[in-house]
């Protein structure tokens, strides 16, 4: 096993990609601590994670809140003496396609403030941590393939993860003297919630299907097996990238003439989500 003895915090771990990574470090066996803001999906995360023979832990932790962020390494070094992985997955989305000209201070706080401030102080204070522990450790941190996509319907998400880039590369040269890794992964399409309101309109799903050459949106799980190699040895030459997971999607110019890979199937599954 990869992650034996290793004790990992998912900050907005306990649906979707987040849970993904999860299960995949418990059964690498990692002991993991999920962070996210509603009791009853965190409840649930225990429960996948305890099933799949892991030890976890859910902490209510708004990444948004720095006050939430001490909480949640506090709460793990309790319980479980230590942390060795930090992986910084919460994100959310535009809700609605405004235009750039109208989108408001508050729309564009509410999303920087979880994606990209969240992110840059709760690996800060992981950091701090895995520092006064002494023997290094790994950020991880959630990016997407809009880190370099100018998708204009998704503005402020799209700066965000476009920030996320910057932000890994220089983490990973202020920490590297400290031995921790850091780097990051950039999810193209993925079967999760975040998907599902994205991608709730088929045109679009369609759109997005034809620029993705392997012809299909990924799993969590696909997810978590690359966040596995990322957090274990394995990986340790690979410093301050974003690594793509996205079935091509990223550099495909232009959608395939005539080509839609999205079936009805496909389609109902998605929205089943
Ligand atoms: N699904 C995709 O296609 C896709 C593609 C690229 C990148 N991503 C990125 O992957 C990450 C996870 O996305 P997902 O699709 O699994 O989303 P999701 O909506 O299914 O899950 C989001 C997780 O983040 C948590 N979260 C949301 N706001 C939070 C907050 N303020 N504090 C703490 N936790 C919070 C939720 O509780 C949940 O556990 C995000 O950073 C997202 O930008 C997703």
């Amino acid at each position: 096993m990869k992650l034996e003895n290793k004790v990992a915090i998912i900050a907005g771990g306990t649906k979707g990609i987040g849970l993904g990574i999860a299960l995949e470090f418990v059964r690498e066996g990692a002991t993991v601590v999920v962070g996210g803001t509603t009791d009853k999906n965190g409840d649930a995360a225990v429960r996948e994670i305890e099933a799949a023979g892991g030890d976890g832990l859910f902490v209510n932790c708004d990444v948004s809140n720095l006050g939430d962020l001490d909480r949640i390494i506090e709460r793990t070094v309790e319980h479980f003496g230590r942390l060795d992985i930090y992986v910084a997955n919460a994100g959310i989305n535009d809700a609605a396609k405004t235009h750039y000209l109208y989108i408001t201070p508050e729309q564009y706080d509410r999303i920087m403030d979880v994606n990209l401030k969240g992110m840059f102080f709760g690996g800060q204070k992981a950091a701090q941590q895995m520092i006064a522990q002494g023997d290094g450790g790994v950020i991880i941190n959630m990016s997407s393939v809009n880190a370099y996509l100018a998708l204009d319907s998704q503005f402020v998400y799209t700066v965000s993860k476009g920030g996320i880039q910057q932000l890994t590369k220089v983490q990973a040269v202020a920490l590297a003297p400290y031995n921790i890794k850091v780097n990051a992964m950039a999810p193209g399409p993925i079967e999760t919630d975040l998907m599902r309101r994205v991608g709730s309109d088929k045109q679009l799903m369609d759109t997005i299907l034809s620029r993705t050459p392997i012809g299909r949106i990924g799993t969590p799980q696909e997810c978590g097996r690359l966040a596995v190699f990322l957090a274990s040895d394995d990986s340790d030459f690979i410093f301050g990238q974003s690594i793509y997971i996205d079935g091509g999607r990223g550099f495909q110019a232009y959608p395939t003439p005539g080509y839609s890979t999205v079936t009805e199937e496909d389609y109902e599954r998605l929205l089943e989500l």
